[in-house]
């Protein structure tokens, strides 16, 4: 329901031939507001992640639908290779802005940051050469799935 509003409202296109829903940024604006704050992620979420990463050996992460890059600045500032793709600009432009702002910092500099469709990811993301050790996908993004026959049963095969 919320996403067929989104879409009616939505003018942009963020990656070729996909509707952006933040296309007006006013999302992006709220979202940095009440989400973006790093520091505002509980200590438990990000214990969880960060432990189950690490148990897992995880080096190399691809963060899909990074938004404004909350989870991928956690991420590059506790060590993790990250390349961090969504489909919105509005939102990635937030993730770019601290990636400038600290791009004194080696990690932040070698922080990888590009606009993608999950739906056409292996067109869109250049792997490194022995792939990723850990794709994630947080922050209810996957609310956003398309729903391709308009009755919530299922997405489209890949
Ligand atoms: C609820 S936000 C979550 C952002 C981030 N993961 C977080 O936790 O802060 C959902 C994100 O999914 C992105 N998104 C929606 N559909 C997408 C698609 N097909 N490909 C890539 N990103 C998409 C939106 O642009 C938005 O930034």
């Amino acid at each position: 329901m919320v996403d067929s509003v989104y879409r009616t409202r939505s003018l942009g296109v963020g990656v070729v031939g996909l509707p952006d829903q933040y296309a007006d940024g006013k999302a992006a604006k709220v979202w940095q507001l009440y989400i973006g704050d790093t520091r505002s992620r509980t200590e438990e979420y990000k214990c969880w992640l960060l432990s189950l990463l690490r148990k897992h050996g995880v080096q190399k992460v691809l963060d899909v639908a990074c938004g404004t890059g909350v989870d991928s600045i956690m991420l590059v500032e506790e060590g993790f290779k990250v390349v961090s793709v969504d489909a919105s600009d509005k939102m990635l432009k937030y993730a770019l802005k601290e990636r400038w702002e600290r791009r004194k910092e080696s990690a932040f500099d070698n922080w990888v940051i590009d606009e993608a469709n999950w739906l056409t990811l292996p067109e869109d993301v250049k792997k490194p050469g022995d792939g990723f050790d850990a794709v994630i996908c947080l922050g209810n993004s996957f609310a956003h799935l398309p729903d391709f026959k308009g009755k919530n049963t299922k997405a489209k095969k890949l």
